[in-house]
């Protein structure tokens, strides 16, 4: 500890570490130790260059209180967040892909019937959502629950309109006995993740855009299966090779089919021009 080193720190800081109880925390505390001494040997990390990440650390954690979360922000623009997720989801294949949760699920939406109306009375291009839950072998998955919410026409959340009262544009939807389920909605938009702060200012300085393309969240579950979280991409959409928080996965694209006929749309209950979508979700069993 007397004669550190540029080529000793290393070991001795991790040799610290030796008497923590906790196994994991060790492993973790011992490589957290080592690639960050790595990374400021690589890049030969100076004094201002130290000062402006302290800094820029600290405005992160100061923007975070109980409606925003900057460093989670932090984490899904540095995909961090999507590889833990992979990690932590190997699916087998065929099985639906898990993608980031995001920061706008809560957990109080409403259950509506099979065919209903999640939008409402909201403006936007109408479409007709359907599909099944399977299970691998493609048997329907009888009864399961599909949470889905996504944004408005303009890219907005309920919880981002300051007028609305309850909840809008999420709901809990149950398949039926042959795994089928179906609800009307409007098309999403594209939009940006908060770029006001910290994580904001590194996407300019890395002349990054903040958009995700347009999608729609689901958690589809049901007993004996394991539940996935994911989202349905928009196909065409301008942002889908750019995602800022890399949550798209091309099983997830989607085509949002247009339709211009006026008795197709009266079949539906829709007007014209709409959009279809018809995916499957394919669920493991536990
Ligand atoms: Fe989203």
């Amino acid at each position: 500890m007397r004669n550190l080193s540029e080529a000793n720190i290393t070991e001795a800081v991790i040799q610290t570490f030796e008497g923590t109880p906790d196994e994991r925390l060790k492993e973790i505390m011992a490589s957290l130790v080592k690639h960050l001494h790595a990374f400021v040997r690589e890049v030969n990390l100076t004094e201002d260059e130290w000062l402006a990440g302290i800094q820029f650390l600290t405005a992160t954690g100061q923007l975070c209180d109980d409606r925003r979360q900057e460093f989670i922000l932090l984490s899904d623009t540095l995909g961090v967040t999507t590889l833990k997720d992979i990690i932590n989801n190997r699916k087998p294949p065929g099985a639906t892909e898990y993608t980031i949760l995001g920061p706008f699920h809560r957990t109080n939406a409403p259950e509506l019937p099979f065919n209903a109306d999640l939008a409402e009375d909201m403006q936007g291009e109408p479409v007709f959502v359907k599909g099944r839950v399977l299970g691998p072998n493609g048997d329907p998955i009888a009864h399961a629950t599909l949470d889905v919410w996504q944004s408005d026409a303009e890219g907005h959340y309920d919880l981002q309109m300051p007028d609305l009262q309850g909840t809008a544009l999420r709901a809990v939807f149950r398949a039926d006995t042959d795994g089928q389920f179906a609800f009307r909605t409007i098309k999403p938009s594209f939009y940006p993740i908060p770029y006001d702060g910290p994580v904001g200012q590194m996407l300019i300085a890395t002349q990054r855009h903040p958009y995700r393309p347009a999608h729609i969240h689901f958690i589809v579950s049901a007993d004996g299966y394991r539940s996935v979280t994911t989202e349905l991409f928009a196909e065409g959409d301008p942002y889908l090779d750019s995602d800022a928080v890399f949550g798209v996965r091309g099983s997830l694209i989607v085509p949002f089919v247009r339709h211009e006929s006026a008795r197709e749309a009266a079949q539906f209950n829709l007007s014209t021009p709409f959009y279809t979508v018809d995916y499957n979700f394919v669920l493991e069993p536990t």
